[in-house]
């Protein structure tokens, strides 16, 4: 690949993603999964991850709430080590604009881990189309798999795991997804997993058979 911006140069590599994944015995892609808060998609990757690790495949699960504690860190993170200019202006809150930045940098991330020829699972809100499509956009067709973790607000607010609703309810939180910040679903999403009615062992079940019957694994 080439490409020039500013001075800065893409360094090729002589062993590729062709013979990484032939080590590996197995494609590499991206499942990206998608959906509101307390929706089920960490525990979906999590359960993922440990299928194809019984299955010897390799994989990585890149989750938000971690991500965000270390490349992508909340300002409020941020302030105390490196001070209140740094942490505004590198931290990353919840506007749409910090939203498609944190997207965009998980997109890159994955684009490295699939280039590695690992089998890398995403759990973001995500919520925006547009910040989907632009890393879908940066990967060849089919190694982008979007995975709608379909629930409605009302079962992901019964739910609540960390008590985030009840906080934007009583308006101690704002800019909260799908209470006063949008959820833009997947209008062709590869798969939809329906989270309200089915338990997440399932749902993981489904996602590995579907990465069977795509032959990015054998199972
Ligand atoms: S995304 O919108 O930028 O993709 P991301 O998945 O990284 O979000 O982080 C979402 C996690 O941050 C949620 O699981 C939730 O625990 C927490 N969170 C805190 N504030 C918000 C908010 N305003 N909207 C959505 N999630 C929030």
């Amino acid at each position: 690949m080439t490409n020039e911006s500013g001075g800065v140069h893409w360094h090729g590599s002589s062993v590729g993603r062709a013979e990484r994944e032939s080590l590996h015995g197995h494609r590499g892609c991206l499942v990206w999964l998608t959906g509101l808060s307390g929706s089920g998609k960490s525990t979906i990757a999590n359960l993922v991850e440990e299928r194809l690790h019984r299955l010897g495949v390799h994989s990585f699960v890149l989750d938000g709430d971690n991500v965000r504690h270390g490349l992508n860190a909340t300002p409020t993170m941020l302030r105390e080590r490196h001070g209140a200019e740094f942490a505004d202006r590198f931290g990353l809150g919840f506007s749409a604009m910090d939203r498609e930045e944190n997207i965009r940098r998980i997109g890159a991330v994955a684009e490295l881990f699939v280039a590695a020829g690992l089998v890398t699972i995403t759990a973001f809100v995500s919520p925006y189309r547009r910040d989907r499509q632009a890393v879908r956009e940066r990967l060849a067709p089919g190694d982008f798999i979007e995975v709608l973790v379909d629930a409605p607000l009302a079962v992901c607010e019964a739910r609540d795991p960390k008590g985030l609703y009840k906080q934007a309810r009583a308006g101690k939180i704002t800019g909260m997804t799908g209470i006063d910040d949008p959820y833009e679903a997947p209008e062709h999403p590869e798969l939809t997993l329906d989270s309200a009615s089915h338990n997440a062992a399932a749902l993981a079940d489904q996602v590995v058979a579907y990465l069977a019957q795509r032959g990015v694994i054998q199972p």
